[in-house]
């Protein structure tokens, strides 16, 4: 039987430790997690929600090209969970209703021959047309220190694990709203010698406000674990959606990379990378729009950096070599996401050790198959390059040199940034009320948070 290890979810590496070797220009390091509450709450139990009984491969998840919908845009204000504080000064019986605001939102193949219509409120002087820079928000850092504490919330069942964190869906006790908590045992971060790195994961997603990217509402910590509160994310993870859907048709996979590529755009504008990016991270809000999340390896980084970390298939050989890289490994995974999405398997993925991927990175030899388009395959050619100097992303034009390519000629960005444009997939969810029916189901944690005890 030949070997599916492919298909199974891929776990990031981080060989070298807590220490990057940055340039002396680094922004020096913050303090880390806020202290201990001395609050502290068993978890609840796993809530009741139906067994989603793991994957299922039917036809009907998968994304087709007949599957893009029609379905109006609704935007959602954004609602943070509330200090016990604030909940008791404004009390709030029931969650605020989300605004729906109706837009006749093109799908992507509507882009093709994009109407004429009154759809856009940006006069035409003023829209940003394809290839024309999108204006970076505003660095704003939220504080998201001192204001939970675990017995803010509900803990229900696990969204996610990973290498370092296992994800919660939590609801809070003030307003009722769903959220994701990540919590990260202190004892694992030391022993996989990744304090920096969280706290890193904390300080980038404290400055980064973007529509494709996880906002972080708050951090706090006992004393066996550190807990981030985020955004719950409703659809999924496009890792699963993949899967179903064993590859994506070519405009959905256009659909999906554009929008990471603004993410990435607003990240390097930043002087941040991102260094994870894989389906795995990648989620499905209830609209079908993405949200990256996992700022587990995120770093600002103005000029080099030489750690070894992120995921062995999508390592860029400079990583693998331990040179010394930037931005470039973000546009080589890139790369490897679109090969994956348009292939169902990423490009030097080997059944062996991961040593046998990296020798496959180093050589760097990609076949891609005949249904990939042409557009695309030019595309993967400049983004899936070992020579810098001529990976797309990495020259002189930086991410406008992406949004320009011929593969991505139907992308009116400015529109894809305000989530004007229909998502290809809308994840079968009831909004608002945690339904993490999208989620893997796993073994729940065993051991309860909020211990006290000694801090290690
Ligand atoms: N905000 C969120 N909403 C819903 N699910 C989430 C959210 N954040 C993370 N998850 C789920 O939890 C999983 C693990 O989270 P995350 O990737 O942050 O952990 P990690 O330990 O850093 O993983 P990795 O192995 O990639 O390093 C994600 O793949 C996703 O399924
Ligand atoms: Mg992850």
């Amino acid at each position: 039987m030949p070997t599916l290890g492919f298909l199974k979810k891929k776990r990031t590496k981080d060989s070298t430790g807590s220490r990057d070797l940055d340039s002396p220009s680094s922004p020096s390091k913050e303090t880390s997690f806020q202290n201990p509450p001395s609050a502290s709450s068993k978890t609840g139990a796993p809530s009741g929600t139906k067994s989603s009984g793991g994957p299922h491969h039917s036809a009907h998840d998968s994304v087709t090209t007949s599957q893009f919908t029609q379905a109006s845009t609704a935007s959602s204000k954004p609602s943070e969970p509330m200090k016990a504080q604030q909940a008791y000064a404004t009390p709030q019986s029931s969650p605020e209703p989300y605004q729906q605001t109706q837009h006749n939102a093109p799908s992507i193949q509507n882009l093709i021959h994009p109407t004429n219509s009154n759809q856009t409120s940006v006069p035409a002087s003023q829209a940003m047309q394809y290839g024309q820079p999108i204006p970076a928000a505003q660095p704003q850092v939220r504080v998201t220190k001192g204001k939970y504490t675990l017995a803010d919330f509900t803990i229900q069942r696990t969204l996610g694990t990973g290498s370092f964190g296992r994800v919660h869906l939590v609801q809070s006790k003030h307003n009722q709203r769903f959220y994701a908590v990540k919590v990260l045992k202190k004892a694992q971060v030391v022993k996989m010698k990744q304090v920096e790195h969280t706290n890193d994961e904390r300080r980038m997603l404290q400055q980064v406000k973007h529509p494709f990217l996880i906002t972080l509402w708050g951090t706090f910590q006992d004393a066996k674990n550190l807990y981030m509160v985020m955004d719950f994310v409703e659809g999924g993870e496009l890792f699963s959606l993949l899967r179903k859907s064993q590859r994506f048709p070519n405009p959905v996979a256009k659909f999906y990379a554009a929008e990471v590529t603004l993410a990435l755009d607003y990240l390097h504008s930043m002087n941040i990378i991102y260094r994870d990016l894989k389906p795995e991270n990648l989620l499905l809000d209830r609209h079908g729009h993405l949200k990256i999340t996992d700022f587990g390896f995120a770093k600002e980084v103005p000029d080099i950096t030489w750690t070894l970390c992120g995921t062995p298939d999508y390592l860029a050989p400079e990583v693998v070599a331990s040179k010394g890289y930037n931005k470039s490994v973000d546009w080589w995974s890139l790369g490897i996401l679109i090969f994956e999405m348009l292939c169902g398997y990423t490009p030097f993925w080997d059944a062996g050790s991961p040593m046998n991927i990296y020798r496959n990175i180093v050589e760097g030899r990609v076949k891609y198959p005949p249904y990939i388009h042409p557009d695309a395959q030019d595309l993967l050619q400049k983004l899936i390059t070992p020579d810098l100097t001529k990976r797309l992303g990495n020259l002189h034009g930086g991410s406008k040199d992406v949004m320009n390519h011929p593969w991505f000629a139907e992308v009116t960005w400015e529109r894809l940034q305000k989530k004007d444009i229909d998502a290809p997939y809308v994840p079968p969810v009831r909004a608002g009320v945690g339904d993490a029916s999208q989620f893997d189901k796993y073994p729940e944690e065993t051991e309860a948070y909020g211990q006290t005890g000694e801090d290690p």
